[in-house]
């Protein structure tokens, strides 16, 4: 089965590249390189010992998503997973991220239309929730009281996908909402490469685990939790890689439109992260206790059941592992797909 990937060179898309080559697929990889490398589908390749189709190309580019469905036909799925997703910058640059998270997904949507596509995987986030009522988050916790423009757009294009749906029963869409995706591939030869200084927790501390950064800042200790820092439910990129996949299968049962978490339904703080880094690593992450950083929730996660029951899929992997993968990634690229710091 052939399968177009957007966002292909991403952290998560080369895991789910990799995943779907192992698993039979034919990948097209449709990127930009935004905020990814094209050595990171090189790697993918000679991890999977087969080739992909790679195509450099803007989602918002109406005639280059014409060309690619035209010259690659019997395409029966897309993986959509370009977007910019970097909080901060899209509370300042609001429009950039409406036009390409937005603006790109509803170019992608017609073109898949024109063309006759019509399975759909689209990248969601727990973020759609904004603070939780109540936890585990169900699929059916309202959405919508985002805290970020990006989060808008995940909220948005959400809403979009289900109204296309209802207007054209003839597609299937697998909306996932992804909690902390952290960790790398068991080989360490891809991973997460973000660009300048890390937002998330995870790349953060491995970061200060090179050296490449001196000290983590704990964002709050005097949240209602266990140690008095926020919970987030961490999940193995390459669990949620396998969840793709069977995403893919249930496409193929016409499913209609399927809206579902993706975590491991085990919340865990961040000195509980430090921690676990620590113990897997042998190296002491130095930290300050800072204030609480601006939006951001006291806990998140998930009820996984639903992904359970409908995918047939649960996370695998436990929070030493993903910090003992993410690890194996850093220390074997420390400056990510570079050789060195740029
Ligand atoms: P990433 O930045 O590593 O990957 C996104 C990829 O999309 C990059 O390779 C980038 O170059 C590409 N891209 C962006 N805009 C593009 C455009 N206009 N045209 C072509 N390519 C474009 O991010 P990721 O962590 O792999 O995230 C993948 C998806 O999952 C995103 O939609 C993100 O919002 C979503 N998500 C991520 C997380 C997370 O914490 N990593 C959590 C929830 C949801
Ligand atoms: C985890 C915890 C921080 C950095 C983000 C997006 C969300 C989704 C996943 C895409 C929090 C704390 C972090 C640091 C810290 N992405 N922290 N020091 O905020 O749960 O979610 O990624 O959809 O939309 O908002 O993840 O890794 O940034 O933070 O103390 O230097 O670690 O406060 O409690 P977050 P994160």
């Amino acid at each position: 089965m052939k399968v177009l990937v957007t966002g292909g060179a991403g952290y998560i898309g080369s895991h789910t590249a990799l995943a779907l080559l192992r698993s039979g697929f034919e990948v097209i990889s449709l990127d930009n390189y935004s905020n990814s490398s094209l050595i990171a589908l090189e790697r993918v390749q000679q991890l999977a010992g087969k080739s992909l189709t790679i195509v450099e190309a803007d989602l918002c580019d109406h005639s280059a998503l014409q060309l690619l469905f035209h010259e690659n036909p019997g395409i029966e799925a897309v993986i959509h997973f370009a977007a910019l997703k970097a909080v901060g910058e899209s509370t300042s640059e609001p429009l950039r991220y409406y036009k390409n998270n937005v603006g790109g997904s509803i170019t992608l949507l017609e073109e898949m239309q024109k063309a006759g596509v019509n399975n759909l995987v689209f990248s969601s986030s727990c973020t759609v929730y904004g603070e939780p009522v109540r936890v585990p988050l169900i699929e059916n916790h309202p959405t919508g009281s985002v805290s970020s423009p990006y989060g808008r757009t995940k909220y948005m294009m959400e809403g979009i996908i289900q109204d296309h749906c209802n207007a054209n029963p003839s597609w299937n869409a697998a909306i996932l909402r992804y909690f902390n995706p952290v960790g790398a591939d068991k080989s360490g030869d891809i991973g997460e490469d973000p660009n300048g200084i890390p937002d998330n927790l995870v790349p953060f501390v491995t970061q200060v685990a090179t050296g490449r950064l001196k000290k983590l800042k704990v964002f709050g200790s005097d949240y209602p939790t266990s140690d008095g820092t926020a919970v987030r439910d961490y999940i193995h990129v390459s669990d949620l890689a396998e969840a793709h996949i069977k995403a893919m299968d249930a496409l193929q049962n016409n499913i209609g439109l399927l809206t579902c978490n993706l975590g491991t339904g085990k919340g865990s703080t961040v000195l509980e992260v430090i921690r676990a880094f620590e113990e897997v690593s042998g190296i002491k992450i130095p930290f300050d206790i800072a204030d609480r950083r601006t939006g951001d929730v006291v806990e998140a996660w998930a009820d996984p059941n639903f992904a359970k029951k409908l995918l047939k899929w649960e996370a695998k992997h436990e929070l030493k592992e993903m910090l003992a993968d993410a690890w194996n990634w850093q220390k074997k690229n420390p400056f990510g797909y570079q050789s060195k710091e740029e």
